[in-house]
């Protein structure tokens, strides 16, 4: 199929420019001022858009078994609501039991994606330490092309890695050229201040927020910092909630260790209040670790993006119904956690970064795509649009309007985070490696066109 996008604005991370962009099958094949339309070839009327490379989401859990419960979204419907928001690939977290071999977790996450209507990419979970793990990083890397390993410093008694697992991991990340990954937040002060609490009598959502301030997750930040730079790793760190973390991260930068962080549209938009709410199901779907923050650190947040201190924004997809979330109805230890966003995060992030004169479309762009791809080693097939790169581009209407919905969503769950909000700037088209997916509102893909995108390890860049 040849398709011919004509009179948009082409964007990408370092550069604009009014331009035709011609595709051939999967791939682009030109860009310039003006392109003749091959025989055949459709013609899709961009003017007046932004034609912009797909977005990748980063850090999904499709169909992920976590705390008694198994996420509402699976690769399908996960997928089939990213494009439609203008997410051409995810990366989703093979999180193997602690003890059960990464070699199974894999064929587990093979076996759930074979359904993905977009592109993904896996990274693979530390749960444990043993010759066994130590062994499987390098099958993980050189043959199932995974150059990510994330790491739990919360959820104690369960997916929990202490100081010596941290340290052994990351010294084999940089032997074998991966990146690790830390979720950052210090899971033995958590376990202890939930206790106290619910020993004082508090059982709601808010107990939940209360247990894990912003301390916990700056104190995890700095060490796993310190940590990773002990053993020559380059470090990742997943939902970057508070200013702490960041100013962590930022620290680090500036003394010239490689260190990334990733903010949620989630923490960006929202913020503690959520869990004074005195609708117990309102608060309780609001319920995601680290969880929203005072208002004021959001400030930090955008500060980072904007100023490069920060480079990606995700999503943590993780969606439960309200009857899941429920599990938790007398102990918020016990509410399963995560939230959803897929569908919804660049649409949000443009309203409330472009429209608002925070971040340029070019910055837009960068945090949504070109950024993670140069991390994961997938740039420029991904993340750009460019001769030659895989042709997952967004035809992005900036005068569309919509408010977002669970009674319209494209996802599973009951409930929307983002309830009421409005958004401008949206997706007119999607197209995945070449096919059209999405048409306004309209998903027109189809289930497991989706391909596993391998990475290659990689030498560290500076962003
Ligand atoms: O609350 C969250 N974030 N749930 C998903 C698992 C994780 O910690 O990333
Ligand atoms: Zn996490
Ligand atoms: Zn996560």
């Amino acid at each position: 199929m040849t398709i011919l996008i004509r009179s948009g604005t082409v964007v990408n991370h370092d550069h604009s420019s009014r331009a035709d962009l011609l595709v051939d099958g999967e791939t682009i094949v030109a860009i310039g001022a003006t392109i003749d339309a091959p025989a055949g070839a459709e013609v899709i009327d961009a003017g007046g858009c932004y034609v912009m490379p797909g977005g990748i989401d980063p850090h999904t859990h499709l169909e992920l078994g976590f705390m008694g419960s198994v996420s509402a979204d699976d690769f399908e419907w996960g997928t089939k609501a990213a494009l439609t928001g203008g997410t051409t690939m995810v990366v989703d977290f093979c999180i193997p039991d602690p003890g059960q071999s990464m070699l199974a977790a894999y064929q587990d996450w093979r076996r759930k994606s074979e359904k993905a209507a977009s592109d993904y990419g896996f990274h693979m979970a530390v749960t444990s330490w043993s010759k066994q793990v130590f062994d499987e990083m390098e099958i993980v890397v050189k043959t199932y092309g995974i150059n990510t390993f994330k790491h739990f410093m919360a959820y104690k008694g369960a997916l929990m890695v202490n100081d010596d697992e941290l340290y052994n991991s990351f010294a084999r990340c940089a032997h074998l050229g991966a990146m690790p990954l830390v979720h950052a937040e210090n899971g033995d002060v958590i376990a202890l201040m939930q206790e106290a609490l619910l020993e004082r009598g508090v059982t709601g959502p808010e107990g939940h927020a209360y247990s894990r301030p912003p301390e916990v997750e700056g104190e995890a930040t700095n060490r796993a910092i310190m940590i990773a730079d002990m053993t020559g790793a380059p470090l990742y760190v997943v939902h970057t909630s508070c200013r702490e973390s960041h100013e962590a991260i930022a620290r680090a930068r500036a003394n010239g260790k490689r260190v990334y962080g990733e903010p949620l549209i989630q923490h960006l938009l929202l913020d503690a209040a959520e869990y004074e709410n005195r609708n117990w199901d309102h608060a309780a779907r609001r319920v995601m670790s680290p969880p929203f923050r005072d208002k004021s650190h959001q400030d930090s947040l955008w500060a980072g993006l904007q100023s490069g201190s920060l480079q990606v924004v995700a999503t943590d997809h993780c969606a439960f119904t309200t009857e899941q979330k429920r599990l938790g109805a007398s102990d918020f230890r016990k509410i399963p956690n995560g939230t959803g966003g897929l569908e919804d995060r660049m649409p949000l992030l443009w309203t409330a970064g472009v429209n608002t004169g925070r971040l340029t479309k070019e910055e837009f762009v960068a945090v949504t795509s070109s950024n993670i791809a140069r991390i994961l080693n997938i740039y420029p097939r991904k993340g750009r649009l460019a001769i030659g790169s895989d042709a997952d581009i967004v035809v992005w209407d900036p005068t569309a309007e919509r408010t977002i919905s669970a009674k319209t969503h494209h996802m599973r769950a009951d409930n929307n985070i983002f309830e009421g909000m409005s958004v401008r700037g949206r997706p007119r088209y999607v197209f995945s490696r070449g096919r059209k997916v999405a048409d306004g509102d309209t998903f027109v893909g189809a289930p497991g066109m989706g391909i596993h995108q391998k990475s290659s390890p990689f030498r560290p860049v500076q962003l």
